[in-house]
């Protein structure tokens, strides 16, 4: 069977940079763009185009948006440090970027390729634009998958994700596309944690994307201990890669989301109404449940594979 063909909008951002890995090997990415998000536009978009690099990937990277709809920026720098990358240091690319305008190479590459899978692991700005420019996008596409979002609970506010809540507007926007839409939230991400039995596998490897993957989940887990006091660490973004190329490793069930955009306390929530209509035709998937220690697997097999090729 032929791999699933992926282009992914990402802000890397310590999980976005191991998706990037994972996505590399279980799909074929045909393209990346670059959002503003955990850090600024110009760090998630040399992170992007260093990470690729680094394990020699020739995948275009077009930026983005550099700032939401209508928020301020707001960044996640005291989890991602403050470059994107934690600790971590990466060479710096020599490959530039293809483009600057994101927009256009969602929507040239869902015309040029046939069911693309567009898998969203940042805010939704350049999603939104995409859609605000052409409506029909939808139709295009194999599918949308966002890491974003939760069912019950957030993780910047007691209600609301960052993805969402660093852009609400671009989310409600996404939200509202009437085409099939796979919402990977933290119900699932938080079910999914990597610690140190596979840093240790990932640095026994080897390979510069291997030990490149363990040192980011080596701070990763560091700022989920202090943070959380969990011992290991959700890689949120690489369970969204996974949920498109390994679906029957998830559980979820159609039904509405409404995004909240004026609440005092509740701005940026997700609200998924589970009360289950019969029948059900929301076209918002959202997952709940999860088998971990296969995605947790496919992450780590497919970060050594991909440097290894
Ligand atoms: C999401 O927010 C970001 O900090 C991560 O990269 C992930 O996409 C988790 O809430
Ligand atoms: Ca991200």
């Amino acid at each position: 069977m032929s791999p699933v063909r992926m282009l992914i909008d990402c802000d890397p951002g310590v999980d976005d940079a191991i998706a990037l890995l994972t996505a590399a090997h279980v799909a074929d990415l045909v393209g990346i763009t670059t959002v503003n998000g955990n850090v600024g536009i110009d760090h998630t978009t040399r992170n992007a185009l260093a990470v690729t690099e680094l394990a020699g990937l020739d995948i275009p990277v077009h930026r983005g948006a550099s700032r939401p709809l209508v928020n301020d920026p707001i960044d996640a720098s005291r989890i991602h440090g403050a470059t994107g990358l934690g600790s971590v240091t990466i060479p710096e690319p020599t490959r530039g970027i293809a483009s600057d305008d994101a927009v256009a190479f969602i929507l040239d590459t869902a015309r040029s390729v046939d069911d693309l899978r567009v898998v969203a692991i940042g805010p939704l700005t350049n999603i939104a634009l995409a859609l605000d420019a052409d409506p029909s996008l939808p139709d295009r596409l194999g599918g949308l998958t966002i890491m974003g979002g939760a069912a019950v609970g957030g993780n910047v506010t007691a209600t609301a994700e960052f993805n969402i809540w660093a852009d609400p507007e671009a989310a409600d926007v996404v939200f509202r596309l009437g085409g099939p839409l796979t919402m990977v939230g933290l119900d699932v991400t938080h079910q999914v944690l990597l610690g140190a039995r596979e840093c240790r596998r990932l640095r026994a490897a080897g390979t510069p994307t291997s030990v490149l993957a363990a040192d980011l989940l080596d701070y990763a887990v560091e700022r989920s201990r202090e943070m959380k006091g969990w011992d290991g660490a959700p890689i949120h973004d690489a369970c969204a890669v996974l949920a498109v190329t390994h679906p029957e490793l998830f559980g979820g069930a159609r039904r509405p989301v409404a995004l909240e955009l004026t609440g005092t306390h509740t701005r940026g929530m997700t609200v998924v109404d589970e009360r289950g209509g019969e029948p059900d035709d929301s076209h918002v998937t959202v997952l709940r449940s999860v088998d971990s220690r296969s995605v947790v697997r496919h992450i780590v097999d497919a970060v050594i594979a991909v440097g290894s090729n």
